[in-house]
């Protein structure tokens, strides 16, 4: 597909049948992207975004005011944000719940609820949500489904599958997977659906650039490569971690042994290349952190590079040292985000910058 980069499409004739008339309306790399997504995802129609926040944005604006909806515990801070010091102003409520517990989610529900947002796993402590018992739920009450799917791509779970109606993509993360293109996209089914995400897509106009839609469909080339080598190479430090004595806790539903593995296995293939741990006190997590060679300390996941991060001193650091405890943030917290490079030097990285982060 040649990367369309007009902005405006010449008309034959007044009244002319045409397809595009201008770029932010449609643009045909675009569309060839968006067909891409639509069918990865088992959707019918699909729309990018300029950033996964763009496509958040333009998911929740299909409410109005007065509308409740309740939205995952642990659902992205950029999410949190919107919801809370944007949406709330325009007057949507919102109810934050654990969306692992469907006696809390029923409970939540109101007249005026109109839809769940979740991440079947969260971050970063990876929590697993069941997206069929949640929609089979919800459903009851006529609200909507809308799913994160960020953490696991369509390569591994397929949302629309079990019954969401709506899926969501940063595809910043694997979908892109080189850290070069920031981008975002909506999947869904229903075509009343469809025609209401068109409608924001084309009245905000937060679309993605033709050279930015060819980059993600280069990068979706190679999804399912990357991802199988992340997945194989997450789960061999997994394998070395869940050795070590300095470790107190591996958040990684990816494995038998671990919790939530069997929920997650129900709809998903695997469990991504996210992993979190906790060190105990026998190590200063700032210093580890800092001494990683291979893992770049930076935010983001999902990337062909692995990196690292410290959630109470990065993407968490806008909670308090108690809110964190509550959400479950100990300031040992790492948390990793698997690539494709050799696993043995990796784990030689992690070896090496445990040794010299010893108290
Ligand atoms: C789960 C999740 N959803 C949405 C976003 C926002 O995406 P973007 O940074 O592309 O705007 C992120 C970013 O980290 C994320 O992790």
């Amino acid at each position: 597909m040649p990367i369309y980069k007009a902005t405006t499409f010449a008309y034959p004739k007044i009244d002319a049948d045409i397809e595009y008339d201008y770029s932010r309306s449609g643009n045909p790399t675009r569309k060839a992207l968006e067909d891409q997504l639509a069918s990865l995802e088992n959707g019918t129609a699909a729309f990018a975004f300029s950033s996964g926040m763009a496509a958040i944005h333009a998911a929740l604006a299909i409410f109005k005011q007065g509308d409740h909806i309740i939205v995952g515990k642990q659902i992205y801070g950029g999410t949190y944000r919107l919801l809370y010091q944007f949406f709330k102003q325009w007057g949507l409520e919102i109810s934050a719940v654990d969306t692992r517990n469907l006696t809390a989610i029923e409970s939540a529900i109101k007249a005026n609820t109109k839809a769940i947002y979740f991440e079947p796993i969260t971050n970063p402590l990876l929590q697993v949500s069941s997206i069929k018992k949640i929609a089979d739920l919800v459903h009851q009450y006529n609200l909507l489904t809308i799913v994160d799917n960020t953490f696991l791509s369509p390569y591994l779970l397929k949302p629309l599958d079990y019954g969401a109606d709506i899926v969501i993509h940063s595809a910043t993360k694997y979908l892109s997977g080189h850290s070069d293109v920031s981008a975002g996209a909506i999947i869904v089914k229903d075509q009343e659906l469809a025609q209401k995400v068109y409608f924001i897509q084309n009245a905000i106009g937060s679309i993605l650039s033709p050279e930015d839609c060819n980059e993600l469909m280069r990068g979706i080339k190679t999804l399912s490569v990357r991802l199988d080598r992340q997945i194989e190479n997450t789960l061999a430090i997994f394998n070395f971690l869940k050795n070590l004595p300095e470790v107190d806790h591996i958040y990684y539903p990816g494995h038998p042994e671990q919790e939530g593995y069997e929920e997650l296995h129900q709809e998903a293939k695997a469990a991504g290349s996210v992993l979190s741990f906790e060190l105990n006190s026998a190590v200063d997590p700032v210093a580890f952190v800092n001494k990683l060679k291979i893992f770049t300390l930076a935010v983001s996941l999902g990337a062909v590079e692995s990196l690292v991060e410290l959630p109470s001193k990065m993407s968490h650091a806008e909670l308090n040292s108690e809110e964190q405890l509550k959400a479950g943030i100990k300031p040992g917290l790492i948390r990793i985000s698997v690539g494709i490079e050799d696993q043995n030097d990796l784990i030689a990285d992690l070896k090496e910058a445990l040794n010299q982060a010893k108290k």
